[in-house]
């Protein structure tokens, strides 16, 4: 059993990262997946429950094409990190605009990767790792009421937390933002509503075990 402690994280500043380094704003989102990598495995010795991260927001979708492709890439990496996973006896999930839904902009080759990742982890038993993609607050929120509408039932916290898109996500006991931006960016608005904020100056690639330290003392 773990502690059932929820920690969600908006990974900032990969693309400052990179171009303090002078290397492209892709390769900070690179060092940025691989950071996520190591930070999992310190969540499981810290006996996180529940650790869910930001990957790519329903606002994302305008950034440069290119640079779109490589995040998308590099969710197919992640996704595709099973054997890991599996060590550590982490469960994956996602969360986000539900695939068959009219907004939806996940690509096919993402959905399997997501798909097949969930299924091959689904039985382990440690930490949940819930990687949002294509994931706004605010349209989660709109389809939960309008999923709560649609069944007659009153709109309550209640219903509403029901039809959210993963309704067994806990509250989040702590948010952390990288990268000195202090913004709460739509993410799990309705899950957060009383967490602790540890914003960190670090960007997202050099945010490590000291760093979740200092967030997870807000809590513990
Ligand atoms: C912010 O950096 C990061 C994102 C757009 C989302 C997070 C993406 C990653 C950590 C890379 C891969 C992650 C997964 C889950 C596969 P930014 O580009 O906004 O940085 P900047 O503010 O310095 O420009």
């Amino acid at each position: 059993m773990t502690s059932g402690l929820h920690v969600a994280c908006i990974m900032d500043g990969n693309g400052r990262w990179a171009e303090h380094r002078g290397l492209p704003r892709t390769a900070g989102h690179t060092e940025g997946e691989e950071n996520l990598a190591r930070i999992v495995r310190v969540a499981v010795r810290r006996d996180i429950g529940w650790l869910t991260v930001f990957g790519f927001s329903t606002e994302n979708w305008v950034r440069p094409r290119g640079e779109v492709r490589h995040i998308l890439g590099l969710h197919e990496r992640l996704f595709g990190r099973v054997r890991e996973l599996n060590e550590l006896n982490v469960r994956i999930q996602w969360i986000g605009r539900p695939f068959d839904s009219a907004e939806a902009r996940t690509p096919k080759y993402v959905q399997r990767a997501i798909r097949k990742a969930i299924h091959d982890t689904a039985t382990n038993t440690g930490m949940v790792l819930t990687v949002a993609f294509d994931y706004g607050g605010r349209a989660e929120l709109m389809s939960a009421v309008r999923a709560a509408r649609a069944s007659g039932e009153p709109v309550t916290p209640e219903t509403i937390g029901t039809h959210l898109y993963l309704p067994e996500l806990p509250p989040v006991d702590v948010l952390v933002r990288t990268s000195g931006e202090r913004r709460v960016s739509n993410f799990l608005l309705w899950q957060s509503a009383g967490a602790k904020i540890h914003f960190s100056e670090a960007p997202w690639p050099d945010f490590d075990e000291r760093e979740l330290d200092a967030a997870l003392a807000l809590v513990r």
